[in-house]
């Protein structure tokens, strides 16, 4: 059994976020999905999420391309989630590009191109300005 990991905010659910799932799943048998917690994103984006940490990991728990959702309370500990979950391919957006290549003596590490013209941040914006 192989299990695949990846990790994101997937506030505001949108295609992107449902392909890049998708595509993370072909890589193995089972997918796992680190959800960041609230606090993480007010760290990293410096906003807080519009979807609550709760609502954003039973919409992910809900796919069919997961199996088991969790939250990723910091960055830094991707090492231990990969252990924890015994993963063996880690997935991320192409966004991340060799960034997580120190973790290739532990696991795969694959970027995923991200599907283009969508993100969170653009569809907030667009709802904005109407
Ligand atoms: N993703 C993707 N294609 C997109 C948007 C996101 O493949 N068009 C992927 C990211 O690469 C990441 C995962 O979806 O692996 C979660 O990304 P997240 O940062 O939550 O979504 P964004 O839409 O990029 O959010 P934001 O605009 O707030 O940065």
């Amino acid at each position: 059994m192989k299990n695949v990991i990846t990790f994101g905010t997937f506030d505001v659910f949108h295609f992107g976020h449902a392909r890049i799932l998708e595509r993370a799943k072909e890589h193995g048998d089972r997918l796992i999905v680190g959800v960041s917690t609230d606090n993480l994103n007010l760290k990293k984006k410096s906003r807080r999420p519009l979807y609550k940490q709760n609502e954003r990991l039973h919409i992910i728990n809900s796919l069919k391309s997961v199996d088991m959702a969790f939250y990723e309370e910091s960055l830094e500990m991707k090492r231990e989630y990969i252990i924890q979950h015994n993963a063996h391919t880690l997935v991320m957006g192409d966004d991340w590009k060799g960034k997580f290549d120190h973790l290739n003596d532990i696991c795969d590490v694959v970027y995923l191109e991200r599907t283009p013209s969508i993100s969170t941040t653009e569809i907030i914006e667009i709802i904005r300005s109407q």
